[in-house]
């Protein structure tokens, strides 16, 4: 089973699972928040091993029900409240999602997994550690230091995790990712922010001045890595996904102006000048960035595309799918960018 398989990395885990595992029934359950949709795996629908469930992570009756009824061995966990900006408005939701449904997912399988050979996989993230100064990387070994409500309900879910694992014997898995970019991302982080908003002339909000940096790593290098983890990573282990991709914010929004400039065939330097300087995020980090080594030398993984073919690519795939894009902005979006961004 496949938690938050509609959301944005989810849906890539689905679809690589669904065509290179043919044999196994793939389940994807999914509470379809705003974050979640099914548009992201029309594709795939009809296919013989995939199956959608509506359901929520917190309710012990919606999981008790989907693990008895598919007979489920393994779980791959991705459902999540994922957006820092909204944990600062609202943290609630993500103790309830992260947290409390990490657990009863946890519970669950404890509960129905007696006998056989089972893997429970949670996908985590690098922003359990904290934030970096200018020098050093994560490693798997970097005490957890959360600073946000999302990255506090994580490094708590987290903690859920390997706690299952030391008192219970629940044979888990655990990977921590940084920032993921492709196709499917919901234009409320990032990189799908800006490109909607230079499609569309709007004014490009960069927090404070710009100088924090993130590592980024293509969706689908994502998804490969949580293939590998889940199928040959060692019980009771955490692996740190990562890009060796370190960008500053604004010199990344320069290079997307850049490329959007050269898309849309408008003079160079063009869509630069919609870069505004915006009230900084509360509380945040610095810096984050990965040693992926564990994963790289134990078992072989590897980014397999270049930060700029990736960006290029992902830019072709907004543009290319604007009714996508008109879908997921419409109604709650707009509610969500006026309260976000109007007087920032
Ligand atoms: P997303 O917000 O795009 O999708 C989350 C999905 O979870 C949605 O389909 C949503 O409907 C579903 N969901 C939310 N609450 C649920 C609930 N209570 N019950 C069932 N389903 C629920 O998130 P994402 O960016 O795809 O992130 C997926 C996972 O990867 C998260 O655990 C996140 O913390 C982690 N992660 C994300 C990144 C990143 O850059 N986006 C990086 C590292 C780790
Ligand atoms: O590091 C992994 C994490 O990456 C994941 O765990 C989270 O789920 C995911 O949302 C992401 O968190 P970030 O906060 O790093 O991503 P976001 O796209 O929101 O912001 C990236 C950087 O860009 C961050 O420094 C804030 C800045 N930013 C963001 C937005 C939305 C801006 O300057 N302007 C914006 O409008």
């Amino acid at each position: 089973m496949i938690t938050g398989g509609a959301g944005f990395i989810g849906s890539h885990v689905v679809r690589l699972f669904v065509a290179k595992y043919p044999d196994y029934r793939i389940i994807n359950f999914d509470k379809l928040t705003y974050a979640g949709n099914l548009e992201n795996l029309k594709d795939i629908e009809n296919a013989d091993n995939y199956v959608f469930v509506k359901g929520d992570i917190v309710s012990v009756e919606d999981v008790k029900k989907a693990f008895e009824k598919y007979e489920v061995t393994d779980v791959i966990h991705l459902a999540a409240e994922s957006h820092v900006d909204r944990s600062i408005e609202g943290p609630m939701d993500f103790v309830m999602t992260n947290v409390v449904g990490t657990v009863n997912l946890l519970q669950q399988a404890k509960e129905n997994w007696k006998e056989g050979e089972h893997v429970f996989h949670h996908v985590s993230t690098d922003e359990v550690y904290g934030s970096l100064g200018e020098e050093g990387l994560f490693k798997e070994t970097t005490p957890y230091d959360p600073r946000s409500p999302y990255s506090a309900s994580k490094a708590s879910s987290d903690h859920f995790v390997m706690a299952f694992y030391h008192t219970y014997g629940l044979p888990v898995k655990m990977s921590n990712c940084s920032n993921n970019y492709g196709s499917h991302h919901f234009p409320e982080k990032l990189i799908p922010l800006m490109i909607h908003n230079v499609v569309n002339n709007k004014p490009l909000p960069v927090y404070g001045k710009g100088e924090n940096v993130r590592d980024w790593l293509w969706v689908n290098d994502h998804a490969s890595a949580i293939d590998t983890i889940f199928h040959s990573g060692r019980i009771g282990e955490s692996y740190n996904v990562g890009g060796l991709n370190e960008w500053k914010n604004i010199d990344l929004v320069k290079f997307l102006c850049q490329l959007m400039d050269q898309k849309l065939g408008r003079s160079l330097g063009e869509s630069e000048k919609l870069i505004t300087y915006v009230k900084d995020r509360k509380g945040h980090d610095l810096r984050y960035a990965i040693d992926a080594t564990k994963l790289e030398k134990e078992l072989g993984w590897k980014p397999s595309i270049t930060f700029e073919k990736g960006l290029e690519d992902t830019v072709d795939w907004y543009l290319n799918n604007s009714e996508w894009v008109e879908k997921v902005t419409s109604g709650a979006y707009k509610d969500y960018y006026e309260n976000m961004y109007s007087d920032r």
